[in-house]
């Protein structure tokens, strides 16, 4: 389980919160997998790719960022407060008291960011749109000049061959809108959101076709609201209830919503919008008939993935999930999870870790297994080893929920590693190398075996504010030396490089 906002000093877990073609059948055979993992894998036509593992032509390599963990220059061109700018200030939230002011500079150097981006030789970049940039007061007047900014980024992006895709809302909502309403609680937010999503597509439409509404919803609800207890995420506001935190998710999906109506609205031009979703992934510990089943009933009803991606997907939440929360459920008035459950054009996919499952004789049909402590984890306490949760993640849309050809996107992926300069001014990352290696694996096995996997977004492009974590934890596949701002292309830069240039897996 993800717990990467919290600190330790805060708190230690997130759940506190809480046939094959006969090609691919020689191939098992040859490879001497027993008969029974062979008669578990799905009914699919294996897509033809070259056993070179080869991605198909036309699969998208990007990289993804977020406004508040690169931009800086927070107090510039009429931008006001969010959230997070606050939660910065707040003693204890944020490691060392580390803020988003400054970040990587990449308002200031968006332009030598894009040239580093031209080098990778990816196609796509994901990025974050700042609300409080854009609407500075949460509602009301447009700031021109914080638009300006997403013209000259996305100008430069498009002159150098790479389509923008952006995020709406990465989880820095305006400060003002968490003075007047107190945010989430109210459902005036999905409102004030889907507005400002109007807002941003009249114009910026004309460059941006690639939409996102919404990251993570269950971050900054779950963990952005603690029942009597300090949440590491902002708002970081302490509430009574679960069924208060239940309501946030509630009023977070209507934005997500009203969002998606707003920009289909809005736009001047044919348009795909997208939710990006951490959503969990089960992994059958062993891939027999049974296992793949408890993977399945896990997937849909265990809360997180109940509460946010089935309602996005279908339109109503699990009713396991449901009957569960009992009195905690939020309140749905008529018409909610129709806005909820609008027809995506394409889901976004955050996958970092996940969860091994097994069978069971118990009332749910499934146990998720414990890790054991020395289980191999990356630079960061949720951040466990589990290449497999990316396939299995991407397999279940299809196989749980019958989203069999809603086009996937792996929005983010990646790891902290505990990064140092060499001498010669190399960054050795060696364990980012081995860590990428293993998901895009199994995003080869995804794409082979005909599931809608599309492309991959790496997380990040550069090292950057890490949440709770501050500037101590480093995700990037670019160093960056925060009193210089240097950027330094590290050796997993270079190994993703040589990726997208043979569209292949090395
Ligand atoms: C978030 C990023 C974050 C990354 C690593 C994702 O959940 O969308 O903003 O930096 O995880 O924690």
């Amino acid at each position: 389980m993800k717990d990467h906002q919290s600190i330790p000093t805060v708190l230690t877990s997130r759940r506190n919160f809480l046939s094959k073609t006969a090609g691919l059948a020689a191939a098992v055979a040859a490879a001497g997998v027993p008969a029974s993992i062979a008669s578990a894998r799905p009914a699919r036509m294996a897509k033809s790719l070259p056993d070179d593992f080869s991605f198909p032509p036309d699969f998208y390599w990007g990289a993804a960022t977020a406004a508040y963990q690169i931009e800086g220059a927070a107090n510039e061109d009429g931008r006001k407060p969010s959230v997070w700018d606050t939660f910065c200030r707040i003693p204890g939230r944020v490691k060392n008291g580390d803020t988003g002011d400054v970040a990587c500079d990449h308002y200031h150097r968006f332009e030598a960011d894009v040239k580093l981006m031209a080098e990778l030789g990816i196609k796509h970049y994901r990025f974050g749109i700042s609300w409080p940039r854009i609407i500075p007061d949460g509602r009301g007047a447009v700031n021109e000049k914080g638009v300006d900014f997403y013209r000259r980024l996305t100008d430069t992006l498009l002159q150098h061959g790479i389509t923008p895709h952006a995020t709406l809302l990465h989880w820095d909502s305006p400060q003002a809108l968490e003075d007047r309403y107190g945010s989430w609680r109210s459902r005036e937010m999905a409102k004030d959101f889907a507005e400002y999503c109007s807002q941003t597509v009249k114009r910026l439409g004309d460059r941006i076709t690639d939409w996102m509404t919404i990251n993570e919803i269950y971050c900054f609800t779950y963990m952005g609201y603690g029942v009597g207890q300090v949440p590491p995420h902002a708002p970081g506001t302490i509430v009574k209830s679960r069924k208060e935190v239940l309501q946030t998710v509630h009023h977070a999906l209507l934005a997500h919503g009203l969002g998606c109506q707003a920009i289909r609205a809005a736009t001047p031009k044919p348009t795909r919008v997208a939710l990006v979703v951490n959503f969990e992934s089960y992994i059958p510990v062993i891939e027999t008939p049974e296992n793949i089943e408890a993977a399945r009933k896990a997937f849909v009803s265990e809360e997180h993935n109940g509460t946010v991606l089935v309602p996005a997907l279908t339109g109503a939440y699990n009713a396991q999930a449901l009957e569960a929360l009992g009195a905690d459920a939020p309140d749905i008035q008529a018409g909610d999870m129709k806005t909820i459950g609008q027809p995506l054009d394409v889901l976004g996919y955050n996958i970092y870790t996940g969860s091994y499952v097994r069978a069971a004789a118990n009332a749910r049909g499934y146990e998720i297994l414990p890790l054991p402590r020395e289980y191999p984890q990356m630079h960061m306490p949720w951040l466990n080893f589990v290449p497999e949760s990316l396939y299995w993640g991407v397999r279940m849309v299809s196989e749980a929920l019958g989203k069999k050809s809603l086009p996937i996107l792996i929005t983010e992926n990646g790891c902290a590693t505990d990064d140092t300069v060499t001498a010669k001014g190399e960054v050795l990352d060696l364990s980012r190398v081995m860590y990428l290696r293993s998901y895009l694996r199994n995003a080869h096995r995804a794409v082979s075996e005909g599931y809608p996997l599309k492309g991959y977004f790496h997380w990040s492009l550069m090292d950057n504010f890490e949440w709770s974590w501050g500037y101590t934890r480093r995700f990037g596949i670019t160093h960056v030396d925060y009193a210089t701002q240097r950027r330094t292309p590290k050796q997993s830069f270079r190994w993703y490089q040589q990726v997208i240039k043979e569209n292949r897996l090395l």
